[in-house]
């Protein structure tokens, strides 16, 4: 179990004051000014150094994303952006930053606008999220107040932080569409190259980060790379948030150390799978994206990039969607696959008619309303959207209906056979009257 004394959230269940009085007695804006003599390369190489993997979902590593930022500002200005649009089901871990310790955010977001030589940064929010800009602009407005921030600030680089509020769109969460929303356009993905870094916002050099990869870079300064480093396992370093929900007694979100055991997370902070261990059916374990684990693999599965990846899922934002025998799975899936249709924007064919397509063969999958062929149909519908789409939404429908078909095709079986037995007997029936 990760110690008390590495825990980088000391607020997160908002228990104390989230002013700047409360986060500086926590530790945060402590030294920012010595952080930053560090000079904007070696800033960027002890993050690196520490092993930080983005906490947005696709585990990228942060200080390498900070180092491909050009070395000297030309005409156009750098920017950094910081995601807070969290909108993957399942995931509530920046909204607790957000509301219960923003002060942490903000120095974040001045270290990491330094190392990348960016005068300005944008916070980009989700529409819901409405307590949380609140209680955020709250939090800029007192470090603008105390010079923390803004031109002229104590730090010596002056630097503007602005928060945009989103209008609830899960496709503003993917990076380039998010910049698109924050240009003043319609939030539609950018074909990629070039590249944010290169061609982000407003033309300009720009890199997008998640909130906790942006929290969490002043303490791993404060207290060194080899720290950070030396929590979680290789390649797979440091603390993390995971929300824990569904199908377990108490659904929390919980700073734990990377690759902790599954078992041991949810038994130790979430009470458990609802009904016992042998109880459980299957783990999303990374927001609805990823696709699901059954519990045959569970058992000894740890939570990190790696681990995930070996069983194909994907430890995502660790946002671990709980699922005990009561689940009707195919139903389940059918949902997310609604989920992935409605928020599809529709530049793209395979994932505007593909993300439909799914939804409605699998809600008569579902019922067994279906023919055994349509199973190797859907998968192959499902290959031809991976991979084949101007942004990562169209894998995102993809996967859960690819790990459904992977681990519970017999279930899907079992129902057409049901149903077609029973449609048979009825013919029988009618035939004899
Ligand atoms: C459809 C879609 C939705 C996304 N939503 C979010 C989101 O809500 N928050 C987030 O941080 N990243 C989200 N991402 C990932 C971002 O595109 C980007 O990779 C991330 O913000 C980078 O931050 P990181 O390197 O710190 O992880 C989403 C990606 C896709 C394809
Ligand atoms: S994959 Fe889907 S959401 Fe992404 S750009 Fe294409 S149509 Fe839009």
């Amino acid at each position: 179990m990760l110690a008390d004394k590495d825990r980088i959230f000391r607020n997160l269940y908002g228990l104390h004051d989230w002013r700047l009085a409360g986060a500086r007695a926590r530790g945060a804006w402590d030294g920012t000014r010595a952080l930053l003599e560090m000079g904007h390369d070696a800033i960027v190489e002890e993050i690196k150094n520490s092993g930080l993997r983005g906490r947005g979902g696709a585990g990228f590593p942060t200080g390498l994303k900070w180092s491909f930022m050009p070395k000297e500002v030309g005409e156009r200005p750098h920017y950094l952006v910081i995601n807070a649009d969290e909108s993957e089901p399942g995931t509530c871990k920046d909204r607790e930053i957000m509301r219960h310790d923003p002060h942490i955010l903000i120095e974040g977001a001045l270290v990491a606008a330094f190392a990348m030589r960016a005068h300005t940064a944008y916070i980009y929010i989700r529409g819901e999220f409405i307590r949380e800009r609140e209680r955020l602009e709250a939090a800029i407005a007192e470090a603008y107040e105390a010079r923390l921030i803004g031109k002229n600030n104590i730090h010596g680089w002056d630097f503007d932080l602005h928060v945009h509020h989103g209008a609830g769109a899960y496709i503003c969460g993917e990076e380039t569409a998010l910049l698109e929303s924050l240009e003043g356009k319609k939030g539609q993905p950018r074909l990629k190259p070039p590249f944010p870094a290169n061609c982000g916002l407003y033309g300009a050099p720009t890199t997008v980060n998640n909130v906790e990869s942006i929290a969490v870079a002043p303490e791993i300064l404060r207290r060194g790379a080899a720290w950070f480093a030396s929590l979680g396992r290789p390649n797979n370093t440091g603390t993390k948030l995971f929300c824990i929900s569904g199908h377990v007694e108490r659904p929390c979100t919980v700073e734990e150390e990377m690759g902790i055991p599954l078992r041991e997370l949810l038994e130790r902070h979430a009470g458990g799978v609802r009904g016992g261990w042998d109880n459980l059916l299957a783990v999303i374990p990374g927001g609805s994206s990823v696709p699901l684990v059954p519990a045959a693999q569970c058992q000894d599965l740890t939570m990190d990039f790696d681990a995930l990846a070996k069983v194909k899922s994907g430890l995502g934002t660790a946002a671990v969607i709980v699922m005990d025998k009561s689940t009707d799975i195919v139903k389940a899936i059918a949902r997310l696959s609604y989920f992935y249709k409605h928020e599809s924007c529709g530049q793209c064919t395979p994932c505007r008619e593909g993300t439909g397509w799914m939804w409605r063969v699998l809600t008569r999958m579902a019922e067994g309303r279906a023919e055994r062929e349509e199973i190797d149909m859907l998968w192959d519908v499902t290959r031809q959207v991976e991979g084949h789409t101007i942004c990562a939404l169209g894998d995102a429908a993809a996967w859960p209906v690819q790990g459904l078909l992977r681990h519970f095709r017999s279930e899907i079986e079992a129902r057409i056979a049901a149903r077609q037995a029973e449609r048979g007997a009825r013919a029988s029936a009618e035939a004899a009257e």
